[in-house]
């Protein structure tokens, strides 16, 4: 099995390297405009521990929206179904940022995965914690089985310094009593969370609990129910790419979430876990290289959950 995907991974790599890699870096968060758009990696995780590593693995780079499934999968355990009064599980069909369906849902985001509904899961783990962002950065070093995982403070800044749109969301939710905490504590957790940085081999850590029932795979503790697994991967199956979650879905057959950082991290239940990351974005804000290899690894594998 893991020789099977090792030579299929091998030469899909190969193969989107040697093609045009069109797209561009997201610069609206200036310091994420400075990486190396060259930059090209790939790991696959399989559930007993074994991995493949390829292309520039051993690099970090900023998860950004990905963070906000990790974001989901703490307050979701803390809190149990009561986080659906707050935030709704439809997909959006809008870009990630957009602020149209908030007037008309008075203030309920579509789903945790826009910014909107990341915002409101912040606030939520704001009234859980004294400490919140040390409590996720603590969540998220043990899915990892790694002490090093850390916030960016540079690229957090840099959010919150150009951040306009988020704040008008957030402020925006607020008026609809569905933000509980002062604007900017929740704007600056958001940030931080996204500002998380990972390899790719670290991504796919984080997220096997997801491809195997809800345990970690290292020491088999429960993170969440079976049940919630499942709801957390059906959303990301229906919102993990915003709109072009659809697209996604179509082409890959697989839950997966993406980031503007490049990362897109996707999981086969019961299988693995495999994470891409290459920074030049489509129009949607998703890996270009990340949803092209996707797309041929599931069609080469002729494995996908339907
Ligand atoms: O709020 C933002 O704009 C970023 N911190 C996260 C956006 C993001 O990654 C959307 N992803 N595709």
């Amino acid at each position: 099995m893991n020789h099977h995907y090792q030579n299929i991974i091998a030469s899909i790599f190969d193969q989107i390297k040697a093609e045009e890699n069109p797209g561009a870096v997201a610069a609206y968060i200036p310091e994420l405009a400075h990486v190396d758009p060259n930059l090209f990696a790939v790991s696959l995780k399989l559930l007993d521990g074994q991995s493949i590593d390829y292309g520039n693995h051993n690099t970090g780079f900023s998860i950004q929206s990905i963070s906000k499934v990790l974001l989901l999968c703490m307050v979701y355990k803390e809190i149990g179904e009561k986080i659906w009064e707050r935030v709704d599980v439809e997909p959006s069909g809008n870009p990630f940022n957009s602020l149209v369906q908030l007037e008309s849902d008075n203030g309920i985001p579509r789903n945790p995965f826009i910014n909107a509904g990341a915002l409101v899961i912040s606030d939520i783990l704001i009234d859980l914690y004294d400490d919140p962002s040390t409590a996720f950065l603590d969540f998220v070093r043990d899915l990892t089985d790694s002490v090093s995982i850390n916030y960016s403070d540079v690229v957090t800044e840099s959010e919150l310094k150009n951040g306009f749109r988020n704040a008008a969301l957030c402020n925006f939710i607020k008026s609809f009593g569905n933000i509980k905490n002062n604007p900017d504590d929740v704007l600056r957790l958001y940030s931080q969370i996204c500002s998380v940085e990972m390899n790719c081999l670290e991504l796919c850590t984080a997220f096997s609990f997801l491809a195997n029932g809800g345990k970690k795979t290292s020491d088999q503790k429960q993170i969440l129910t079976k049940s919630q697994t499942k709801r957390v991967n059906a959303i990301m199956q229906t919102c993990g790419f915003y709109d072009e979650s659809g697209e996604f879905s179509f082409r890959v057959g697989l839950p997966g979430k993406s980031g503007v950082g490049g990362g897109i991290v996707a999981l086969f239940p019961g299988r693995y876990v495999i994470t891409v990351w290459s920074p030049k974005l489509n129009p949607k804000g998703n890996s270009y290289r990340g949803m092209k290899f996707l797309e041929l690894f599931t069609t080469a594998t002729e494995e996908s959950i339907f």
